[in-house]
């Protein structure tokens, strides 16, 4: 029995003697020649892993004494790897993990783990591997009172209330989980930040989770609430160029940095959504964000400062919002700076364009949000494999700098030489037993650590390699769960938001209310994002309309600003298209929103037939979760599909295509 606790670190014992026996040649011992709190732990993770998959407990000792047959690790100042790389190799049957640092040889000890879990030959195994962002990072979005902002797996995992006294046993298994992936920092708090992080009660609270992070090479970082100088300093500003506030703020890093030594630094949302900011003060965010660099440099911590901004403004365009704001800025932000952009221009959409900033911005390093808890994907019920959304927008071309200017070598650093670089996701975790919620949802967690260390890999490959991890290893079922995973996003697009809607609800961001216009803020009403009327329905963002096409480069432009070649997909993002107009399908657009909104709910039918089948190779308690969640998605994916078919009739007077009509 397994109820999702141990994740993808399930270790059970491999079926199979031969492929055991084989395996157990090269492991014979644990070679630890090293003090290194990191390292010991890379040896500990050997040692559990090794217990479970083989069924023997591997002894750690310090030398091999002439003894081939074992697991050394290592570290080499001279390995032509970068800081957190390593190097696996096997000869005669003497298995080698080489790190530059600590951090590379606990991330070897990972992957050679996962050569095990995935039932991978080792006779000639050598492998290099190198992490290409430097920040690999979960945001946390997690508040004083124990709720997750957007958190769909229960309450925070942070126990407040009991830290620094006591240590749940939980944080080590987080930082096992993360460290497995290569996560290499935390922001523990959410974004919209209470300035009570920042005082010495909570700073124990927070050091205590850092001494547990570690050793697995994790380093903890604080979102901050930018008045806290007037909140909790008592001044009477926080004006960022008042030498007051900057004295302030000074004093606070120098005290966190006196709690937790390695502290990583500042996440900040700064006039944005009514937080407060720099711009109350008449500064910029390039002035608010190098105020707190100048505080955290001579402790080498840094500032991730958010470009999410938009104004409460009806007939502006959100889309242009961030760019308008942070393009005149590149240049201006101390060097230990980056900003951080989400995937997409409005707010982690089932499907947006990439933001028009990734690339203009060669003289700031730009760094990735991405969103694994599913605020716009159907909370913890609906399946949703994100590892597409991530790569959709990675691979993305900018053409900044010619073909081949992907997003993926802007956050890598690779294409403008950023000296720091950084990709972040908005946690799916809570404190469900499971972690996630949704069981299949770990898998999200999981592909976004695998991509911020390498943006090549496939979706496919991190989801078979997931499902074998932490389900089965049976290759014909496997083969089946990476399937359904592959095609999951795809699914829900089609229901919920198809041929480039977006938005179609207002505060929960959960059910179906695309006819919710009554709202605190113009811009935040369904109809401001999908402009259905007695016409046609879409968001015009060529020069027609709000001309946010102009902030990509030309050769971007032309693949969307023609309604006639813009990619379905990305259709009505772009383009106020008739209910009448002919599309590349053959199809009017009305009959074309119909049919994805009926395929896409009975794909959901699909979804379930293929779990069903994999019965036998599943945990039993595991598939009857996954079953159960699947059932209410297919209910509420029929949901969807009614609320915007009947909505949108109202405007397009149509009725409902032939194929999809009930019998009377
Ligand atoms: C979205 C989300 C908010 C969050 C915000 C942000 O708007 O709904 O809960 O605070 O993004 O990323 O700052």
């Amino acid at each position: 029995r397994d109820d999702g606790y141990r994740l993808w670190l399930k270790y059970d014992l491999i079926k199979d003697a031969t492929k055991r026996a084989a395996y157990a040649r090269s492991t014979q011992l644990i070679v630890l020649n090293s003090t290194s709190p990191i390292q010991k732990t890379a040896a500990e993770e050997l040692q559990t892993g090794l217990q479970g998959l083989l069924g023997k407990t591997v002894p750690i000792v310090a030398s091999a004494g002439g003894k081939t047959g074992g697991i050394t690790l290592t570290t080499n100042a001279a390995a032509s790897l970068n800081s957190e790389g390593y190097q696996l190799s096997n000869q005669q049957n003497t298995i080698t993990i080489t790190g530059k640092t600590d951090a590379g040889v606990l991330y070897g000890a990972f992957a050679l783990l996962r050569q095990f879990q995935t039932l991978q030959p080792i006779d000639r195994l050598s492998l290099t591997s190198n992490p290409k962002i430097q920040h690999r990072m979960l945001n946390h979005w997690d508040n004083t009172d124990g709720s997750i902002e957007r958190g769909y797996a229960g309450q925070s995992l942070w126990k407040w209330y009991e830290l620094p006294e006591r240590i749940d046993p939980r944080y080590r298994d987080y930082a096992r989980a993360n460290a497995s992936i290569g996560i290499n920092g935390t922001v523990v708090n959410n974004v919209n930040a209470s300035s009570r992080f920042l005082t010495a009660e909570y700073l124990q609270k927070v050091a205590a989770l850092a001494n547990v992070f570690r050793s697995y090479g994790i380093k903890v970082y604080l979102s901050v609430y930018f008045p806290a100088p007037k909140t909790i300093g008592g001044l009477k500003t926080a004006d960022p160029l008042d030498p007051e506030v900057n004295k302030w703020w000074a004093d606070k890093v120098n005290e966190i940095y006196k709690f937790i030594p390695d502290f990583g630094g500042f996440l900040v949302k700064a006039n944005s959504e009514g937080q407060p900011g720099p711009q109350d003060y008449g500064r910029n965010h390039a002035d608010g964000a190098n105020m707190l660099a100048k505080a955290l440099a001579p402790h080498k911590g840094i500032v991730i400062w958010r470009a999410f901004v938009y104004k409460a403004d009806g007939k502006a365009d959100r889309f242009k919002a961030a760019y308008d704001e942070f393009n005149p800025l590149d240049g201006q932000f101390a060097k230990n700076v980056i900003v951080q952009v989400k995937n997409g221009p409005i707010d982690f959409q089932p499907r947006e364009p990439f933001s028009p900033i990734f690339g203009t911005m060669p003289k700031t390093p730009l760094g990735m949000e991405f969103q694994i808890t599913q605020e716009y994907l159907g909370f913890a019920t609906h399946l949703v494999y994100e590892a597409p959304i991530f790569k959709e927008c990675l691979d993305a071309d900018t053409y900044v700098s010619g073909k081949g200017s992907t997003v993926a070598k802007v956050v890598d650093g690779s294409l403008h030489q950023y000296p720091l670089t950084a990709i972040a996701g908005v946690a799916n975790t809570g404190s469900d037993r499971n972690w996630t919620g949704h069981p299949l949802a770990q898998a999200n967690w999981y592909a976004f650590g695998r991509l911020a260390w390498d943006h090549t890999l496939s979706s496919e490959a991190i989801a078979n390699e997931w499902v074998k991890m932490t389900l089965t290893t049976e290759l014909s079922s496997a083969k089946t769960i990476t399937d359904l995973l592959l095609k999951s996003r795809e699914i829900y697009v089609n229901y919920n938001t198809p041929l480039g809607l977006s938005r179609p609800w207002t505060g929960v961001h959960f059910a179906p209310e695309p006819w919710q216009n009554r709202s605190s803020r113009p811009d935040w009403t369904a109809v401001y994002y999908h402009r259905a009327d007695s016409l046609g329905i879409g968001f015009e963002r060529t020069a027609k309309g709000s001309n946010a096409l102009a902030q990509y480069r030309p050769e971007v432009q032309q693949q969307w600003n023609n309604p006639a070649t813009c990619p379905l997909p990305y259709l009505l993002w772009f383009h106020h298209v008739l209910w009448t107009q002919k599309l590349s399908t053959g199809r009017t657009l009305w009959d074309e929103l119909c049919t994805r909104f009926y395929t896409g709910a009975d794909s959901v039918g699909w979804l379930q037939k293929q779990w069903a089948s994999v019965r036998k190779d599943v945990d039993s308690e595991t598939f009857a979760n996954v079953a159960g969640r699947l059932e209410t998605q297919q209910k509420e994916a029929i949901w969807w599909r009614d609320a915007w078919v009947l909505y949108l009739q109202e405007f397009a007077r149509q009725p409902i295509p032939a194929p999809f009509k009930k019998p009377e």
